[in-house]
């Protein structure tokens, strides 16, 4: 049976509270060094410091994936001594060679030419798409469950496979926001011992497009306009809703990024969808289609359409911090491979659905998601470019027992992703690079190209041959050969077109808005009524209404209000197969456990730290991250650190806060130093903690005060009995019921909605 994942949290949690009790002080993750930096430049020589204990390389392997043995230390830079690329030791880098300590350089400085040379070369084309993302290592472990489905060696019982992950945005360039409304990738290595498996998937579990070959298109169409190079990273502009509202088939993908599902809380809580049905083959030769899920052990949350916008300016990398932080903080995020199991009938059908039709989801109600294996993330890489930027996915790396279907798309999937590679990572020799080697052993026959890092032996390049002894050999079924599943071809003509199964493609987009709750039909309102609301044209917007007319008439009419335009009639005939809603859509309704979010303390120095040492450790101990929050900067009474002051912090970085004072108007609280504090003396509170009270509270979080806590609630005129407002006479009783109706991850209660069930 395999470990349920709540009591695999709760020894995680264990571990923590364990570490945490080791210690004297939490530690506050994202510190730059492993060493206290000293404040004078040091001048013993001494080797590289060691990378944090968050941070993993991947495993030294030879380019043909041998293990070496080698600590993955060995493939970072080494010695004491500042060297040339050739190893040549060197007495000064700040001086170029001159003719004199004011004459011109000499041609003759070859450490100044290879300098410059190599910095001049560090960057690459980023990728195409999905070029913003963040990385990191972890392992798989199979259940053993889906061995009778699959001969795939990774899935069986109790086999651990070192994974890397990478998740990503779509749209926009590698520097570009992370909280932006998008589809997020969601791509996961597998080092297995047959060969690299890539799971090369979104946090959607639908596209665009039926067809590969539209692909240039839709992403044209979401990319910044080709004239000015705007908007960045995002879909909010009439390019974008031109395509989509001609090109129907992108509507369920669309309402998908209109829903919060588009601005995740973390990567840490989305689902993860191999969107295709791929074809397994069991031990037994038996061929089944399944489609694959992630799921989530903290389950899906998002953010609010308004602390994405603003964590896209306060900080672009909230993603990518909080991946790195919880990690760094023992907070190691998991998922369960699951899959919806599908019989390999002709007709690859289920239920009326086309499962070659990638804008096609099948309802959990009807096909269960079966869980087949977990996977932990439980390290950060060493260096980003190495790893997350060099790191490269492929549909087509499939393992024996794992085979593409014919869906249109993944076909064109299969052929992209190489060709892509080959410019990106500038040759043929991409599957060299460290974080690309297999960990099953390499003979592939290929020879020479840029960067070629292996030393092949032997004269003999070519099959069949007798001068290499006529290694290597091809192996059969019973040597792990991979063998194409005998999937049966349709005898056909060739053509250009679509089958009539693919032409529906309004009513699971209405499934997914009908299984919305309230709350979530207002987000996906406002979603639409800000995207389409940033076009200009407005045959866009009519266009586009047209569309949700046919997915249902209230959205349709909402979104034409907020516009200010006629709601048109439906020119479709919804199909009415299929159920009415699909209850798994919803992210709403469930319980789950507060891992690794950001736990906000307001504190007033002046008046004492009434509980602060004590809830900040038990916050940790708890798997969560506290983040003190004080008038200024420095150490406090009792060491307590300070993380965000007034000036810096902002209630879109926290999960929930907690008030352990009501500090009075710092002397920066004045408007023209920080225009956040507004007009100086309004309040007797910090008119900023004012601002973070009322911000968290719009965007329903959790609020808890004690002591001297509960006059800053008062100052923010914000109600004892509010739901989700905990007061109590000490810190350690409210921290225990923010915790729970953090379970649910936000006072849902807050947004009255209008919209019904
Ligand atoms: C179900 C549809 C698709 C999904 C789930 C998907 C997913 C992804 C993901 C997760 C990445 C980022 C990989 C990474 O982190 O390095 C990616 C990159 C990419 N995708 Fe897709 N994609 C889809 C469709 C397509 C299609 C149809 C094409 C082209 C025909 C395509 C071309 C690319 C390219 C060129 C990259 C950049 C790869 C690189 O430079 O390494 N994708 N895709």
């Amino acid at each position: 049976m395999p470990e349920n994942p709540a009591h695999a949290l709760r020894n995680a949690a264990g571990k923590l509270a364990d570490k945490a009790s080791e210690l004297l002080e939490p530690p506050i993750p994202g510190v730059p060094s492993p060493e206290t930096p000293p404040i004078e430049e040091p001048t013993a020589a001494r080797g590289p410091l060691p990378p944090k204990p968050d941070q993993a390389a991947p495993e030294t392997r030879t380019p043909t994936g041998a293990e070496t043995g080698a600590p993955v230390t060995a493939m970072a830079q080494q010695d004491a001594y500042l060297t040339t690329a050739q190893g040549v030791r060197l007495p000064d880098t700040d001086h170029s060679l001159k003719a004199g300590s004011r004459g011109p350089t000499l041609l003759q400085d070859h450490h100044l030419r290879e300098k410059i040379m190599h910095f001049d070369h560090e960057r690459i084309p980023e990728r195409v798409v999905h070029a913003r993302g963040s990385g990191a290592h972890g392992v798989f472990e199979g259940y053993g469950s889906a061995s009778h489905l699959c001969r795939a060696a990774f899935l069986g019982k109790g086999v651990e496979t070192p994974v890397f992950v990478r998740f990503s945005t779509v749209l926009g360039s590698r520097g570009s926001a992370d909280t932006v409304r998008d589809t997020r990738g969601f791509a996961t290595k597998f080092y297995t011992s047959e060969g690299t498996y890539d799971l090369v998937g979104n946090n959607m579990p639908v596209f665009f497009i039926q067809d590969g070959i539209k692909f240039p298109d839709v992403i044209h169409a979401g990319k910044p306009h080709p004239d000015r190079e705007i908007p960045q990273a995002q879909s909010a502009h009439d390019s974008f809703w031109d395509f989509v509202s001609l090109h129907t088939e992108a509507q369920h993908h669309a309402l998908w990024n209109m829903s919060d599902r588009g601005i995740p809380r973390s990567f840490r809580m989305m689902e993860g969808f191999g969107v295709h049905t791929f074809r397994l083959t069991g031990p037994d030769g038996s061929t089944s289609l399944v489609k694959f899920h992630w799921k989530p052990a903290l389950g899906v949350h998002s953010l609010t359409w308004e602390e994405a916008q603003l964590l896209a300016g306060l900080d672009p990398d909230y993603h990518r911090r909080d991946l790195a932080d919880a990690i760094e903080a023992g907070a190691y995020p998991q998922w369960e491979l699951g899959v919806q199991v599908f019989p390999d009938t002709p007709e690859q059908m289920f239920e009326g659905i086309d499962l070659l039709d990638p804008t096609k989801l099948v309802p959990e109600e009807l096909a269960p998601v079966q869980a087949i294996g977990r996977m932990t993330l439980t390290a950060n890489p060493t260096n980003f470019f190495s790893e997350t930027e060099q790191v490269a996915f492929h549909t087509g790396h499939l393992v024996p027992g794992i085979d593409a279907t014919d869906d249109p798309l993944l076909q064109a999937r299969n052929f992209s992703y190489l060709d892509t590679q080959l410019t990106r990572l500038g040759g043929p020799n991409f599957a060299q690079i460290p974080i690309n080697r297999p960990h099953a052993a390499v003979n592939s026959l290929h020879r020479d190209g840029f960067h070629q890092d292996a030393v092949p032996g032997g004269v003999a390049p070519y099959k069949p041959n007798t001068l290499d002894g006529n290694n290597p050999f091809v192996a059969g079924a019973d040597e792990g050969a991979y063998i194409e599943a005998p999937a049966p071809v349709e005898a056909s003509v060739r053509e250009r077109s679509a089958p009539a199964s693919f032409d529906d493609h309004f009513s699971q987009a209405r499934l997914f808005w009908r299984s919305m709750t309230p709350a979530e039909k207002e987000h996906i309102v406002l979603a639409y009524t800000f995207e389409l609301g940033k076009c200009y044209e407005q045959v866009v917007k009519e266009r586009q209404l047209r569309a949700l007319a046919n997915i249902d008439p209230v959205l349709c009419q909402q979104v034409a209000t907020g516009l200010g335009l006629p709601a048109p009639e439906p020119t479709e005939t919804l199909a009415a197969t299929g159920p009415e809603s699909s209850p798994a859509l919803s992210q709403l309704g469930g319980t789950w456990p507060a891992d690794g979010r950001m736990i906000g303390i307001v504190v007033d120095p002046d008046h004492g730290l009434d509980g602060v040492q004590a809830v900040r450790h038990e916050i940790l101990a708890a798997g969560m991250v506290p983040l003190v929050i004080a008038p200024h900067g420095g150490m406090l009474e009792g060491d307590v650190a300070v993380q965000r002051t007034f000036g810096t912090g902002r209630s879109v970085e926290v999960d929930a806060v907690l008030l352990a004072g009501a500090p009075a108007p710092a002397p920066d609280a004045w408007a023209v130093r920080d225009s956040k504090a507004g007009a100086a003396g309004t309040t007797s509170v910090d008119p900023r903690v004012v601002l973070l009270l009322d911000e968290a509270h719009r965007h329903a979080k959790v609020v808890g005060a004690w002591g001297a806590g509960r006059d800053a609630l008062a100052a923010a005129g914000l109600p004892t009995d509010d739901p989700g407002v905990v007061v109590g006479e000490d810190a350690q009783t409210v921290l225990g019921e923010v915790q729970q109706l953090l379970a649910q991850h936000r006072v849902w209660e807050r947004f009255p909605a209008s919209l019904g069930a």
